[in-house]
């Protein structure tokens, strides 16, 4: 079963003739642990369907199934849950809880869950996002950049099986986008994480397993990343394979001499 399955996804704003068909027939799966990147051009689709994954937008129609249950489906006190428990929403435009700490605003799932928050791995989380000086802080005492890390935090403090990531680099520089990059790289990879990542950066795009591309609503491209074979096997042409040999006959010429 795949962890996430969308089926003939359509979410249409407005009426008449003001009506925009954002997400347009979309149908993808996403398997368990894969990482996968979302690109395509501004009005796209993009966070429309990012929104409707995590469960914080209703879908116009369509089915919406993660770890096999139709979340379209789900009432609003299921959704509730459902978004809390299974997934961690970065949204594009940051939004913390201005009152709470940068602590508090990365614990917030699990506190709303009333379970203990892990002190160590938040230390850990809080260290690697660059914010250990700030954790008394409030979301408006922090810059851009610091408030979009402890968004990050939020959403994968709870070890969710779907991270969500709409353009998380977007106000980063290259060097802090990187890292952010690392990050979820590393849930994906140490604590098998699914992840969907919305970017316009194609350098970021490239570290993701598999590429989705969007166009006025619609998938237009869906490549799986070229895992690249080993370099010797595709290395050896027959003009590497005769200097190999060149190379070995006058080794052992040269051996040859040493002997006698
Ligand atoms: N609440 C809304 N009401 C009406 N139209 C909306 C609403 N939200 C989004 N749209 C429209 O839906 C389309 C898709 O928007 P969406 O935000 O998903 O694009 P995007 O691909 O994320 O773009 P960007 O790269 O600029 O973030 C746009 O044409 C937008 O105007
Ligand atoms: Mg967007």
């Amino acid at each position: 079963m795949s962890m996430l399955e969308v089926k003939n996804l359509v979410k249409t704003y407005g009426k008449g003739d003001s009506l925009v068909k954002a997400v347009d027939d979309v149908s993808f799966k996403v398997e368990e642990g894969e990482f996968v990147a979302i690109i395509g051009a501004s009005g796209s689709g993009k966070s429309t369907l990012l929104h409707m994954i995590g469960g914080v937008d209703r879908a116009t129609s369509g089915e919406i199934l993660v770890d096999g249950e139709n979340i379209a489906k789900y009432r609003a006190d299921k959704l509730a849950v459902f978004r809390r428990e299974k997934v961690g929403i970065i949204y594009q435009f940051y939004n913390l809880i201005p009152v709470l700490t940068v602590a508090e605003n990365i614990t917030l799932p699990v506190d709303l869950a009333h379970k203990k928050p892990d002190e160590k791995y938040l230390a850990e989380l809080i260290e690697t996002l660059g914010l250990t000086e700030r954790i008394k802080y409030l979301p408006n005492q922090l810059s851009g950049g610091q408030q979009q890390r402890v968004a990050i935090g939020h959403a994968l403090f709870n070890h969710p099986k779907i991270v969500l990531a709409d353009e998380p680099t977007g106000n980063l520089d290259k060097k802090s986008g990187d890292e952010i990059v690392h990050l979820l790289k590393e849930a994906n990879q140490k604590y098998h994480q699914t992840i969907i990542l919305v970017t316009h950066d194609m350098s970021i795009a490239e570290k993701a397993d598999r590429i989705i591309t969007f166009e006025d609503g619609k998938i237009v491209s869906d490549q799986k990343k070229y895992h690249e074979e080993p370099k010797q096997a595709d290395e050896i042409t027959p003009e590497v394979e005769a200097e190999i040999e060149r190379i070995e006959k006058s080794e052992e010429e040269h051996e040859g001499s040493h002997e006698s």
